[in-house]
């Protein structure tokens, strides 16, 4: 979607379509949508600031920072920066998507200074692999993932993006997997803080799926699948808990996650809750 700006009011065209055509499993790209970055900010964009953490990330809501080695003014640098993301990204999505209205949650945000390519990790954490998002610590309890991305890469390189095959096809594939917890489980899990609130069935199978994707080598490979660049200077959203997707190269890029619930889409039949659910035939919350 061309011609949308970071504070002005959308035309029409995009405020009519945008929600339509995310719900349907599109990746929406501003192509000349740039963020800005103060030239004193230039001395965050180090891999350094990470430690041995993947992003460094920050809650608007408590204002902390996680995932950083940077301390003193370093620190309130970056805590300036994705707050600013956090604030336009939030006043954005508010904009293009007044269907939406009064009922989008804003959560982290994160800055990912790190190179993609060639990045060691355990398969469950390695997102060069097609998956779709669940969050192990913070179950959604069945609300909509929407992610949106800024490439802040300072040389112009592109994030190098995979897309995957319909919710539906990888749902249908994985689902015979899929395993229902016993009752019970899901409070367990939060009185023992190993989630912030107790995980549904629904989480419980979406963690599941993520993980059944990412390992198995024949799907990563085999199944329908497309890559895209994200030039720098560009920014994007999705529902990633239902875009099939994988970051194969890029350094330098923003993230603010914000969560939607079921009822509030124009058509709750194409979330992943009543996907799984009709697969299923069962309720999973
Ligand atoms: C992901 O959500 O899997 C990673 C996206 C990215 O860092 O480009
Ligand atoms: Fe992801």
């Amino acid at each position: 979607m061309d011609g949308v700006g970071w504070s002005e009011v959308p035309a029409d065209e995009v405020t009519s379509t945008a929600a339509r055509v995310l719900e349907r499993g599109d990746v929406i790209l501003f192509p000349e949508l740039r963020f800005p970055v103060d030239a004193a900010e230039s001395l965050l964009f180090t891999p350094a600031i990470l430690g041995s953490s993947k992003n460094a990330s920050y809650d608007p809501a408590t204002r902390r920072l996680g995932g950083t080695t940077a301390t003193g003014r370093d620190a309130e640098m970056l805590r300036a920066f994705i707050h600013r993301f956090s604030e336009s990204a939030a006043a954005l999505v508010a904009r293009v998507f007044p269907d939406y209205a009064g009922r989008i949650a804003r959560g982290r945000a994160s800055f990912r200074p790190a190179e993609i390519a060639g990045r060691q990790s355990s398969w469950r954490k390695d997102d060069t692999r097609l998956h779709v998002d669940s969050f192990p610590a913070t179950p959604s309890g069945g609300r909509r993932i929407l992610r949106v991305f800024s490439n802040v890469n300072p040389a112009g390189q592109p994030r190098a993006w995979r897309l995957g095959d319909d919710f539906d096809a990888v749902a249908r594939r994985f689902a015979p997997q899929l395993r229902v917890p016993p009752p019970g489980v899901g409070h367990l899990l939060a009185l023992l803080r190993v989630t912030r609130t107790p995980r549904s069935a629904y989480d419980a199978q979406m963690l599941q799926l993520h993980d059944r994707m990412k390992a198995d080598e024949e799907f990563q490979k085999g199944s329908p699948q497309s890559r895209v660049d994200l030039p720098a200077g560009s920014t994007w959203m999705a529902f990633t808990d239902h875009v099939s997707h994988a970051a194969t190269s890029g350094q330098y890029q923003l993230e603010q996650t914000l969560l939607l619930p079921v009822d509030a889409m124009l058509d709750p039949d194409r979330s992943p809750l009543r996907i799984l659910e009709r697969i299923k035939g069962r309720r999973l919350v």
